[in-house]
């Protein structure tokens, strides 16, 4: 349900003198994560407390409240891995791919979701296709889009995309773009990790094969948390280590050298070793906990909300935006005029106490429930020339 959320700074430790609207390149720390952090802390000065229930109870909670925000079918195909790179490789190792295949992806995107289909690429003799970003501004997402639609053919085995593009904000039409590559037989595996948490996904609406989260930008956890929903094709696949506490049975302590065959049911196999952290899984179920009480779809309105009035006026001062249909508003690029030396910018941006990414030719701006007017101002001043 769609309700108006006001500015939650309250909720966060933020610098006051400081405009903060980077949340793509970290999430700053709500205060419920950092209290969760700091008692998993404190409760191994008494490890007698920590039993052996504790060893999966918090996991499978947070398994839940991950498969619930993005509509999993249920938590037994959430995996808690420890970065998007870890993810990606369960995928590559288990990617069905035979020589003359072709994987596609978008240009220029993030290198943990690039890497390991060109190590796959040369290991089993399949072709990489990028598809470039449009040179004109004009209908530029639509058109990107376009040309991955365009791009899926029988030789397709895999698409592996951003939700967004993690520098300039283009929205994928993954459920289009999913429905393209299953005609031709592909599959198709989705980098979260610079919208699940922001932008409402649902795995099962947009018909993905795997999707590869990291947990510390908009999913608001610590540093080295990350999560993986694998679909029916991956899910009895083979995972990248072999750790006890995946193995069927293992909450029985007593009996851990009564080797097991079978693994933990569902997508627990490809759990990181030692993924019972007892700091960060804390962490983790405190920020799923208030994303889903904002609710993913209050978080972009009001990211649309905060931007909308300073639009027309970045417009007026010669930078160009994406159209709001090919883009996200938690995360976009702005490109800056010929006139406007990104050096420039990054100084007066420096002076003001702004936090933004300087990419290229682009700003990247990513805003959350914890900016309020103040900071898009001071924002607008910076690029003011
Ligand atoms: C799109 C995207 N994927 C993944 C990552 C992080 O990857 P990893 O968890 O492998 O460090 C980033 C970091 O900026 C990103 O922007």
């Amino acid at each position: 349900m769609k309700t108006l959320l006001h500015c939650q700074k309250h909720l966060f430790s933020l610098d006051p003198g400081q405009h903060y609207l980077n949340g793509a390149y970290m999430s700053p720390m709500l205060k419920s994560v950092e209290e969760a952090g700091l008692s998993g802390l404190l409760r191994k000065r008494q490890p007698q407390r920590i039993s052996a229930a504790d060893f999966f109870e918090d996991a499978e909670r947070l398994r839940a409240l991950f498969a619930r925000l993005i509509n999993a079918r249920s938590a037994d195909e959430v995996a808690l891995i420890p970065s998007a790179s870890y993810g990606m490789a369960v995928v590559a190792k288990n990617l069905p791919a035979r020589a003359g295949q072709k994987i596609i992806m978008a240009d220029a995107q993030f290198p943990s979701n690039v890497y390991p289909w060109m190590k796959l690429a040369g290991e089993r003799g399949l072709d990489l296709e990028f598809v470039a970003m449009p040179v004109g501004k004009e209908h530029r997402g639509k058109i990107w889009n376009e040309r991955i639609l365009h791009a899926i053919d029988d030789r397709t085995v895999l698409v592996a995309l951003g939700h967004v593009h993690w520098a300039n904000g283009t929205r994928f039409d993954l459920e289009q773009i999913a429905a393209k590559t299953h005609r031709h037989g592909g599959l198709i595996v989705a980098d979260g990790t610079q919208s699940v948490g922001a932008l409402p996904l649902d795995v099962q609406a947009f018909g993905l094969d795997a999707l590869i989260c990291a947990g510390y930008k908009w999913l608001m956890g610590p540093y080295s948390s990350g999560y993986a929903w694998l679909g029916p094709t991956f899910i009895e696949g083979q995972p990248l280590e072999e750790n006890w506490i995946n193995r069927r049975n293992s909450e029985d302590f007593a009996q851990l050298v009564n080797y097991q065959p079978d693994y933990q049911p569902g997508a627990r196999r490809f759990d990181v070793g030692e993924r019972s952290n007892f700091i960060a899984v804390p962490m983790c179920i405190a920020a799923l906990e208030q994303i889903l009480a904002w609710g993913t779809d209050n978080i972009q309105a009001y990211c649309h909300t905060l931007i909308a009035p300073y639009l027309p006026k970045w417009a007026a001062l010669g930078y160009h935006t994406e159209h709001p249909d090919w883009r996200a508003a938690h995360l976009f690029g702005i490109e800056l005029p010929p006139r406007v030396k990104p050096a420039d910018v990054q100084q007066n941006l420096k002076a003001a106490g702004i936090s933004v990414s300087v990419r290229g030719d682009f700003v990247r701006i990513s805003p959350h429930v914890y900016n309020d007017a103040a900071d898009l101002e001071a924002l607008t001043e910076a690029l003011s020339f």
